[in-house]
């Protein structure tokens, strides 16, 4: 028998860092459930990559079937000195895929977000092209028939729709996210390529991302889909624009891929996901560090079963469902708005046993 001490060791320790213990077999795969709609995927970060919880692999295994790397193809850790690249994590990355039979989207290459600290220091426009070009050629050249898809441009949009003042924008103009898709294009060919962001599934922000896919395709450039990446929060769930957005984007031939998906549950003074802004902690900003009670619970899985019965209804359109985190120790909402929170966004806990929302979400497929 465990005694009382070690259970509380080991739970204290899954709790910490996100491992998995045992799982059962019974628990339904949700890539099997979703088999004939889309595909489901996670964000996985090192650990996760690197296979170090033998557990966590097998259930990722089980659980999904695409992938994206949390952090680790991002420029600041891709392509850390001017004349560097680090494709050590990324190439464990491509092995896990083959192993596990998962597909792998890059993400992501253009991004105001994570680059590399020598950026910094250049402040000429032929610098910043020559950087933009040569990531763009080296990082999608080295993935080449390796990844499925690159989210190839990153969140360049402000929430009213005009283009974010990213280094990008300030030094390349307003055809840089054209000269990027043409870019990735020519070194990676058979790669489906996405334009990526959060909440544009609202109007303006909306209005923005269709008006930019128009600029690139009437360019004569391939774009292939667009990722709205569904950082939600639990009772306020956008499901009238998100049906809106899905419909306007695939009349413009574009796959629709929720790519990022959670659900906060902890309080927030504001909306989306841009990882600038913060909040200070106060005595009610980490209420559920003993537990999620049942009422926040039933609602986190009440709104799973509502966004997962719309995404069914228009799987025509949807192409793929990946969560940001296997399971809830995972997650990046732990530490952001504020470090260091106890929350629960996603439908594995943090010994990956299935929530009610797994359950709603698994019903909706009946
Ligand atoms: O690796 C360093 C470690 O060496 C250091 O000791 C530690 C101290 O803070 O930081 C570690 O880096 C952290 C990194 O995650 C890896 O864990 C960064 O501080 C932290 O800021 C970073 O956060 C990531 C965030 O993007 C940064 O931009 C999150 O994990 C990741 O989930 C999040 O993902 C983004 C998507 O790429 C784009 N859309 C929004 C989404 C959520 O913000």
């Amino acid at each position: 028998m465990i005694s009382k001490r070690k259970f509380m060791a080991v739970s204290t320790a899954i709790f910490i860092t996100g491992a998995a213990p045992g799982f059962s077999q019974s628990t339904p795969s949700l890539k099997d459930a979703f088999k004939k709609d889309f595909g489901i995927g996670t964000a996985l970060n090192n650990a996760q990559i690197e296979e170090r919880d033998p557990q966590m692999t097998a259930f990722i295994a089980r659980q999904f079937n695409m992938a994206t790397p949390e952090n680790i193809m991002k420029s600041a850790l891709i392509h850390p000195k001017w004349d560097t690249y680090d494709f050590s994590m990324g190439d464990k990355l491509i092995e896990f895929g083959k192993k596990h039979n998962i597909k792998i989207n890059g993400h992501t290459l253009i991004w105001h977000s994570q680059l590399p600290p020598f950026i910094r220091g250049i402040h000429s426009q032929d610098s910043i092209r020559s950087f933009f070009t040569d990531h763009i050629k080296t990082v999608a050249g080295h993935y080449k028939g390796k990844v499925f898809s690159w989210d190839v441009v990153n969140e360049a949009l402000n929430e009213d729709g005009t283009l974010r003042k990213s280094v990008f924008l300030q030094y390349l103009g307003d055809n840089y996210i054209t000269d990027a898709f043409r870019l990735a294009q020519e070194a990676s060919p058979g790669t489906e390529l996405y334009y990526n962001d959060y909440n544009n599934e609202q109007p303006a922000k909306r209005a923005g991302c269709i008006a930019l896919i128009k600029k690139v395709k009437e360019a004569g450039v391939r774009i292939d889909g667009v990722g709205i990446q569904g950082h939600w929060h639990v009772g306020k769930l956008p499901l009238k624009d998100i049906e809106e957005s899905i419909i306007q984007y695939a009349a413009l031939g574009m796959k629709v891929m929720i790519t990022e998906l959670d659900i906060d549950v902890l309080p927030r003074n504001f909306q989306g996901a841009d990882v600038s802004q913060r909040m200070t902690a106060n005595e009610q900003s980490n209420p559920y560090a003993a537990g999620l009670p049942d009422t926040v619970q039933q609602q986190l899985a009440a709104d799973y079963e509502a966004l997962f019965n719309l995404l069914l209804k228009h799987k025509d359109k949807v192409t793929r469902v990946t969560f940001w985190g296997v399971n809830d120790g995972n997650s990046w909402l732990n530490n952001w708005p504020i470090r260091g929170r106890t929350n629960y966004p996603l439908l594995f806990d943090r010994a990956n046993q299935p929530k009610p929302a797994f359950e709603k979400v698994i019903a909706a497929t009946k």
